[in-house]
């Protein structure tokens, strides 16, 4: 039977498995096998490192978190942008690429990833090694695609937290921090923040002062509010001329030490006659099994994909345009990120609703 190759990699995120079973399940009933390479590239040039993946031992990891084939986020296959300004791999590990997909007779590679592994699979397509993208991120920033898998169960995530901390706000009266994952977009803060009732939402799209959310916070005690619940992305910037580091230190260093959520909360209560307490929720939001709606996403992906490399139309990545599935080049989806827009719709929504973002009193 003709095989197919199927990778994940990168940071995990649930989901992964439902890619998996569906493009084994997928495969399977078009009469091919599959190979599931571990650890990320890692198995694509370590010739021990592969499962041969049926619908039997498949079984069952539709609702399991994380991804039975391992994954690897850096090291050698890390996409670097090389001196030409394009991201560049090492040609040779390149060709011991190609050359297994050779040796294994692998039609089509399918690599599940976010922005850096897909940069890499753009480099395995322009080598000609046959390969097709899954994107995979639970910030969901990545171009192209209105949703990636993992992003709505972050979200789920994200708004339980908050369910927890607004009752125990409530009973003692304090401020809560909220740190979300989103290195580069507020997407989970977002939506996270108006699933779980935030009062205040935190993102690198929108410049904030301190100013703006104390007069927030004093706000909702005049509505007899006494508790506020801030939720931040970890990217968020803060306010220009906000801290400096002793040692002449960037300010990206000072928050990756300290967490945006633990200096945001610790400047707060100097300045307000509250208490003040930050929670990082950190991997807990990468962690657990895929939400419904993440089910459904990650397994049309998954077969979407093996339709992919049986019309051998490589270098695509699928995608997801409501409500529909498509493709798309993944050059095309790689060269820069999706932002939050800040006159979008959910902003707009949680504005209208008296949320804030920092950006103007109360
Ligand atoms: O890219 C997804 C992401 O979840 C980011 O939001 C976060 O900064 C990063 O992964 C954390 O990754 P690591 O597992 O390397 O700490």
């Amino acid at each position: 039977r003709p095989r197919i190759g199927i990778l994940t990699s990168g940071g995990d995120c649930p989901g992964l498995n439902a890619v998996i079973r569906a493009t084994t399940k997928t495969a399977f009933w078009l009469g091919y096998d599959v190979v599931g390479f571990r650890d990320g590239f890692e198995g694509l040039v370590d010739p021990i490192r592969f499962q041969v993946l049926n619908p039997r031992n498949t079984a069952g990891i539709l609702v399991q978190g994380g991804t039975i084939l391992g994954s690897t986020n850096k090291g050698r296959f890390a996409a670097r942008v090389g001196e030409s300004g394009r991201v560049e791999l090492d040609p040779k590990l390149v060709d011991r690429v190609a050359e297994t997909i050779e040796r294994m007779k692998i039609e089509g590679l399918i690599v599940v990833g976010g922005d850096g592994s897909l940069s890499t699979a753009q480099q395995f397509h322009e080598a000609g090694i046959p390969v097709v993208g899954v994107p995979k991120t639970i910030d969901n920033d990545l171009k192209a695609t209105a949703f990636t898998f993992g992003f709505n169960s972050a979200v789920l995530c994200c708004a339980d937290a908050l369910d927890r901390l607004h009752t125990t706000a409530a009973s003692h009266q304090r401020v809560m921090v909220l740190e979300v994952m989103g290195r580069h977009t507020g997407w989970i803060a977002l939506h996270g923040g108006i699933a779980g009732g935030a009062d205040v939402i935190l993102i690198p799209e929108i410049p904030w002062t301190y100013e703006n959310i104390i007069a927030k916070i004093e706000e909702r005690r005049t509505l007899d509010k006494h508790f506020t619940l801030i939720v931040v992305a970890e990217g968020a910037h803060l306010p220009s001329g906000g801290l400096v580091l002793d040692d002449g230190g960037s300010q990206n260093m000072q928050v990756r030490l300290g967490g945006i959520g633990q200096v945001v909360a610790e400047r707060l209560e100097g300045m307000i006659e509250q208490d003040v307490r930050f929670v990082v929720l950190g991997h807990l939001q990468r962690g657990g099994g895929p939400t419904t709606f993440d089910r459904v996403l990650a397994s049309e992906y998954g077969a979407h994909a093996v339709r992919l490399i049986t019309e051998r139309n490589f270098g695509r990545m699928v995608c997801s345009d409501p409500p529909d599935i498509c493709h798309v080049p993944i050059a095309e989806a790689v060269d820069q990120i999706r932002t939050v827009d800040p006159g979008g719709s959910a902003v707009q929504s949680a504005r209208a609703m008296g949320m804030c973002f920092g950006d103007t009193p109360g």
